[in-house]
């Protein structure tokens, strides 16, 4: 049996905060920001409006796009480092409001990576046969821990949320290959200190440089395809240049690389589903295209799937 994405679902919160706006927040430019990480713009969720509350809509919207319904749901997997409080987890209030009624709920905290490893996590319940249909949603409401006086960090985050509806599809469809790891020495790069996100931005950004390129490139191969035989490639969307690098390693042209980055900035563990889910939407993803999801994160971690589209 073969696990695949059914539906797929995004939500941003209304909010607009563009480079302009931060340049009145911290000192720094739309120019610096925009040719540093290719940001323009970010959505800020408002203070009445939760990681569940993203994570909510993104999960309709993606259950609605899949044709199913929440009671079809065996498992809810919330991948998030800002849920609404440590326990009950996102997921159960999301199983609670979605009705899902069958379905078990737990979430994976793996920072940037994270919806990478509840993709992969729901594939092996999917193709063992023990569960049937999994929800997986990256929800990040990165706001309430950026620390809006650091240049360094606050100018790259934002919010929202991002849903995939997995189940079985066909054999010559669904994950091929995957790939999941973790660095716990670099964790210091990256990480929650006190209330606030610090970042120490080149180390980061040489692992990343190096990890994403070379994970996309090992699912292709692992799957049995050339690099330029992807279709689509959707990088974590944390900065331009970072993903540029995964794309020319592929050797595959411009318009295969999923970007929003510039309308989100960094949006944490939502950022891969919610470039999923638009892909899907605005046709640039299609039938039997060979899709590479890739991200990495705070942990260190990093994942990747190659996948074929369609049921
Ligand atoms: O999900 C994973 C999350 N994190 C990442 O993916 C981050 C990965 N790292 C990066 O994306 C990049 O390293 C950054 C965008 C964070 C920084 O870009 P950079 O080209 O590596 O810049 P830099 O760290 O080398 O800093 C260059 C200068 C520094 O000034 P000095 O020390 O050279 O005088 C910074 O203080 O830019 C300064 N700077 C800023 N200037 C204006 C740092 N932030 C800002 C800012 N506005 N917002």
């Amino acid at each position: 049996m073969k696990a695949g994405i059914l539906g797929t679902g995004h939500y941003a919160p209304e909010k607009v905060l563009t480079n302009f706006d931060m340049e009145k927040i911290v000192d720094t430019s739309d120019e610096w920001i925009r040719t540093r990480t290719g940001i323009e713009e970010r959505r800020i969720a408002s203070d009445n409006e939760d990681t569940s509350d993203l994570a909510y809509k993104a999960a309709l919207n993606a259950l609605n796009e899949a044709e199913l319904s929440a009671e079809d749901l065996d498992l809810i997997l919330v991948a998030t480092v800002t849920p609404d409080q440590a326990f009950p987890t996102v997921s159960c209030i999301l199983q609670d409001r979605l009705g899902a009624s069958k379905a078990a709920a737990m979430d994976i905290s793996a920072a940037c990576a994270g919806f990478m490893y509840g993709v992969i996590t729901a594939k092996q319940f999917i193709e063992t046969g023990a569960y049937k249909h999994v929800l997986i949603i990256g929800a990040d409401k990165l706001s309430k821990i950026t620390d809006w006086t650091d240049r360094n960090t606050c100018v790259l985050f934002g919010d929202g949320a991002g849903a995939a509806v997995m189940g079985p599809v066909s054999e010559d469809k669904g994950i091929l290959s995957f790939e999941l790891g973790s660095d716990g020495s670099g964790g210091k790069h990256l990480a929650q200190e006190n209330e606030h996100i610090i970042m120490n931005g080149r180390e980061v950004f040489k692992f990343a440089v190096r990890q994403m390129p070379e994970s996309s490139v090992n699912v292709v191969e692992k799957a049995g395809y050339a690099k330029e035989d992807v279709d689509y490639l959707i990088p974590h969307q944390a900065n331009i240049r970072i993903m540029e690098a995964a794309r020319q390693r592929l050797g595959i042209d411009p318009e295969k690389l999923a970007v929003n980055v510039n309308k989100y900035g960094n949006t944490s563990a939502a950022s891969i589903p919610i470039a999923l889910s638009e892909g899907v939407k605005e046709g640039k993803i299609k039938d039997n295209d060979l899709v590479v999801l890739v991200g990495f994160g705070g942990g260190l971690t990093w994942g990747a799937v190659a996948l074929k589209w369609g049921k």
